[in-house]
């Protein structure tokens, strides 16, 4: 609500404080130990936060890494995806998962999204080719993509899931979790991610025990147990200070998950009568899919408009990916693709702050403001 002196609040868009300060005396007393010890590479705390990361999902075996990106590059690469073959992805994603793709040396092919955003199955289907080694869902906004619908399609032309789990850790299809579907699975702790640490970390999981080994042997130089190195590999080891920090936030992340579903609820009250908007899928509406709500992606036919209007009440958003799918970014080399139902997305969509420094009266306030933008009463 805006007067004389300004907005009566200021939302920004994600409070990057908040990732260190909700945990302040543990996380200093975890990192002062690591630190103490002089414990940083591949050290107990890495292979700790990597079993209690095994557990939670549960997977067979999980594998902390530098990065998200670099945990699809190792995924598709331990999984054998390599030059000559094609991966299908959705065009709404991060650049990252395409980038992935090119950087084993295979083609990406970019899909249109369904209703809920996420990877359509029929048009996953419609891509697929013979040189076709994968599909990639990616688990968008902390939702898990219909993995029955996307096993069909790979099991009918004998391709692989890789799945692109950067948002989706703690969500759920069927009961059972982002990162657990595949034949492998790429996960991102960015900081603004639900589970975040205080720089980069990834992680790949798999249930099978091979890809597990060539993915160990991938982050570390190619070396194996002994020091030996057997394959081409890379440097991208899960900081163990990282690792120690990360353990320590997966202790409350059920709780972290559940206050984003609180908060979509909210914003579903205040916000479920205007027709003009297109909201995610409620928490409560579907019960095949339990969402973690990395994000609270809407859509609005005035878009432009109603972010300037939420600007001007002090409330932050912004537009995935800086505002364009993958195929719509010149530069890259990809051919011009037609997908006229991202496009359309595209036009229309935008994040709302959804995390867990956010108290409900200011989701009130948000909701206030776009029910105002509307003509509807606060
Ligand atoms: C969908 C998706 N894929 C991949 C990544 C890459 O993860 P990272 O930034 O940790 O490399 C991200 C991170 O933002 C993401 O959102």
């Amino acid at each position: 609500m805006t007067n004389s002196t300004g907005p009566s609040m200021q939302i920004p868009f994600f409070r990057y404080p908040h990732v260190f300060g909700q945990q302040r005396e543990e996380i200093l007393a975890t990192m002062l130990a690591v630190m103490d010890r002089g414990a940083f590479i591949l050290q107990k705390e890495l292979e700790e936060f990597e079993a209690g990361l095994a557990q939670y999902l549960p997977v067979g075996h999980a594998v902390g890494v530098a990065n998200g990106t670099d945990a699809l590059i190792i995924a598709l690469r331990a999984v054998g995806v390599g030059p000559g073959d094609e991966v299908v992805l959705p065009s709404h994603t991060y650049i990252a998962t395409a980038a992935a793709v090119h950087f084993v040396g295979a083609a990406p092919v970019l899909v249109e999204c369904g209703d809920d955003h996420m990877i359509e199955p029929a048009a996953a289907e419609a891509a697929v080719t013979s040189r076709t080694r994968a599909i990639m869902p990616v688990q968008l906004n902390g939702r898990t993509c219909d993995m029955d619908a996307l096993q069909a399609v790979a099991d009918r032309h004998g391709v692989a899931i890789v799945e692109d789990a950067a948002q989706g850790l703690g969500s759920r299809f069927k009961g059972r979790h982002a990162g657990t579907f595949g034949a492998a699975a790429g996960f991102s702790f960015y900081p603004a991610k639900v589970l975040g640490c205080f720089g980069d970390g990834g992680a790949v999981t798999t249930n099978d025990p091979e890809v597990a080994r060539k993915v160990r042997l991938l982050r570390d130089h190619g070396r194996n147990e002994q020091g030996l190195v057997v394959t081409w590999g890379l440097n991208s080891r899960l900081d163990n200070l990282h690792a120690a920090i990360l353990a320590a936030k997966l202790k409350t992340f059920e709780s972290e998950v559940e206050r984003r579903r609180q908060l979509a609820r909210l914003y579903r009250e205040g916000l479920e009568e205007i027709d003009d908007l297109s909201l995610p899928p409620g928490p409560d509406n579907d019960p095949d899919h339990h969402d973690a709500y990395q994000n609270y992606e809407i859509e609005s036919g005035r878009r432009d408009a109603l972010r300037a209007h939420l600007e001007k009440d002090g409330v932050r958003t912004i537009i995935q990916w800086g505002g364009k799918a993958v195929h719509q970014f010149e530069g890259l080399g990809l051919a011009p693709l037609k997908l006229p139902r991202t496009d359309r997305l595209f036009e229309r969509c935008f994040l709302l702050p959804m995390n867990t420094s956010l108290t409900d009266e200011e989701v009130r306030y948000i909701t206030g403001s776009i029910r105002r933008f509307y003509g509807l009463s606060a």
